[in-house]
């Protein structure tokens, strides 16, 4: 069997893939492949899509949706480098072309450029600390988990109509007012969840001008 059957075919054949210092978490902080076969034709139902993968960890949700839907492009950003290279990696040799790696904060990236976006709530670490942490190699502060899902729902909001987003076990917020829910899918320990971007975002209020003052304010 190639590599990339092998790899793609189950969760413990995938983990064989990790380190060892992975293949111990990968349950609790990887996409399962069965679930990530059922969602990449979800966010990518026409060919020359492209995901986006919010915090991609090892790439494992990029590589078995890439496999899934070769017509669509998955590209993972991610912030631990040393997951980055592991992600590379497997896509070179699994000979996934449409499965790529971005080494960055997912919020210092672009992403008027994506069709759709997937999201297995990235920052839960950043909320729960040492019991849900994935290595040593950043600094956990709850204060991020606002601000990353804060963060989320303004791009979320700024994406153009037909954006698709899809998560598992969510995001740790739910998606801006001009969402609509496509799918609610129960699977595996938790639902599923397409959201589309089916309304323009709401103009701003418009401001009254402001009227010069009547009188000097007091000065104590
Ligand atoms: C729960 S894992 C999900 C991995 C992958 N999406 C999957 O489903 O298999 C979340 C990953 O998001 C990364 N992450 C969290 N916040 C991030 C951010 N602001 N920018 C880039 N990566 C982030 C973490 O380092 C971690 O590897």
């Amino acid at each position: 069997m190639s590599d990339r059957l092998a790899a793609l075919d189950d969760d413990d054949a995938f983990d064989d893939y990790l380190p060892r210092n992975l293949q111990v978490k990968s349950s609790v902080h990887f996409t399962p492949i069965a679930i990530a076969r059922h969602v990449a034709p979800l966010l990518a139902p026409k060919p020359g899509m492209s995901v986006l993968d919010v915090g991609a960890g090892p790439g494992k949700f990029c590589l078995a949706a890439a496999a899934q839907v070769p017509g669509a492009r998955f590209v993972g950003v991610e912030f631990r480098r040393h997951l980055v290279e592991i992600a590379r990696n497997l896509a070179r040799r699994l000979q996934l072309p449409n499965a790529e790696f971005v080494h960055a904060n997912a919020f210092d990236l672009d992403w008027s450029g994506y069709d759709a976006f997937y999201l297995y709530n990235p920052f839960a670490e950043q909320l729960y600390g040492n019991a849900l942490r994935l290595d040593q190699a950043i600094d956990l502060d709850p204060a991020s988990y606002v601000t990353y899902v804060s963060a989320v729902r303004r791009r979320l909001a700024d994406a153009r109509l037909g954006t698709r987003v899809a998560t598992y076990h969510g995001f740790g917020g739910p998606p801006p007012e001009s969402y609509e829910r496509a799918r609610d899918d129960s699977m595996g320990s938790d639902r599923i969840e397409l959201w589309i971007k089916t309304r323009p975002r709401p103009a701003p209020r418009a401001m009254r001008p402001a009227s010069p003052p009547t009188a000097a304010p007091e000065v104590a």
